[in-house]
C-alpha cells in the first residue's frame, strides 16, 4: 500500500531525508520551498511530503524525527499532475518561469526553474520584488556587465539578469545544496558559462555594479558593511535588497543609510519588501 505524510520541519532536514530516499528508492520526497503565514522563519523551514509504502513508514518517522499522519494514496488521483498543477508558470515583468519545462511564449525570457531543494523558484514575493527592482533599474536606462548573487539559492535572480542582458554573475550562498542546484539550473538555462556558483558565507573582495541580497533581515543587517564595500563606486551601481518584513523596514533602512546609501525604488508585497540602493 503506497502512503503519503506532509509536514514540516528545519531546512537542515532536507539532507537527511535525501539520504533516506537515495536508502530507499522506493519512497519519493517532495520539498517545499515556504511554510506558509509563518513570515519571520520562512527561510529556515521548508515542507516536506513523503510518498511511500506502509512498511516504510517507521525509518520516515525515525528519520523525520516526529510523528507523521500518514495517508493511504489514492490510486485513482493522478498525483504527478496535482503535484504540477501547483507550479504553474509565472509571469514576472519579462520573465515566463517554466517550473514544469513549459515552453516559453513568444516575447518572454523563459527561466526554467524547478521548485526545488533550493530557494528560488520565483512565486516567493521577495524573488518577485527582486526581479521587478532589477526591471526597474532597466527601465532607468542602467545596464550591468557583472553582477553577484549573494544568497542566491536556485540562482533565479542571476540566471535572470544573464539571459536579459548576458550579465556575467557570481552566485554564492551558504546552503551547498543550493551551490549545486543553482550550477544545475544555470545549465539548464543555457547561461553556465556566465554564471560562476560557490559556496560562502560572507561578500566577496572583489566589487560588482549590480548586488541582489535576498536574505534575511539579520543577515542584511550583520552584512552591511561588506555587502556596501562590495558595491562598486560606479555610477548606476546598485544593490538589490530583499527579505525583510514592512515591519523590518525601517530598522533596514536606517542601517544602509547610515552606510551611505540612498533608497532608489520600493515593492511591497504580502508583507515583503524589495528595495533598490545606490550610493550617494
Ligand atoms: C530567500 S533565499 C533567496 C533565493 C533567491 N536569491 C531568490 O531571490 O529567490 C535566501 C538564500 O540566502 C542564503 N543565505 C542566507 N544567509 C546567507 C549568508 N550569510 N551567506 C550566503 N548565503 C546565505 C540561503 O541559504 C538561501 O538560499
Amino acid at each position: 500500500m503506497l502512503t503519503t505524510a506532509t509536514f514540516t520541519a528545519p531546512k537542515q532536514l532536507a539532507d537527511t531525508l535525501l539520504a533516506l530516499t537515495e536508502t530507499h528508492p522506493e519512497i519519493t520526497l517532495d520539498v517545499g520551498e515556504i511554510v506558509p503565514n509563518s513570515l519571520p522563519t520562512y527561510s529556515s523551514h521548508f515542507t516536506y511530503t513523503l510518498w511511500l509504502p506502509a512498511e516504510l513508514q517507521p525509518a520516515a518517522v525515525a528519520t523525520a524525527g516526529q510523528p507523521l499522519n500518514f495517508k493511504e494514496v489514492d490510486a485513482s488521483i493522478d498525483y504527478v499532475a496535482q503535484t504540477k498543477a501547483l507550479f504553474p508558470p509565472l509571469l514576472i515583468g519579462p520573465y515566463f518561469i517554466a517550473r514544469n519545462n513549459e515552453a516559453t511564449p513568444a516575447g518572454k525570457i523563459g527561466l526554467c526553474i524547478a521548485p526545488n531543494r533550493a530557494f528560488g523558484s520565483g512565486e516567493h514575493a521577495t524573488t518577485t520584488g527582486c526581479l521587478l527592482g532589477y526591471e526597474w533599474l532597466l527601465s532607468q536606462g542602467h545596464t550591468y556587465k557583472s553582477c553577484l548573487d549573494f544568497g542566491a539559492g536556485s540562482g533565479l535572480l542571476a540566471i535572470a539578469a544573464a539571459k536579459r542582458q548576458g550579465t556575467r554573475g557570481l552566485c554564492l550562498d551558504n546552503d551547498h545544496p543550493s551551490v549545486d542546484i543553482c550550477a544545475e539550473n544555470a545549465a539548464l538555462n543555457g547561461v553556465a558559462d556566465l554564471i560562476t556558483s560557490e559556496w560562502a558565507d560572507t561578500p566577496p573582495a572583489q566589487a560588482f555594479p549590480l548586488i541582489f541580497a535576498n536574505i534575511l533581515l539579520h543577515p542584511l543587517l550583520e552584512l552591511a558593511t561588506p555587502l556596501v564595500q562590495t558595491l562598486a563606486p560606479t555610477p548606476g551601481s546598485a544593490l538589490i535588497l530583499s527579505g525583510f518584513t514592512e515591519e523590518q523596514g525601517p530598522e533596514l533602512e536606517a542601517r544602509y543609510r547610515s552606510l551611505g546609501l540612498t533608497k532608489q525604488w520600493q515593492h511591497a508585497q504580502g508583507g515583503w519588501l524589495a528595495q533598490v540602493w545606490m550610493r550617494g
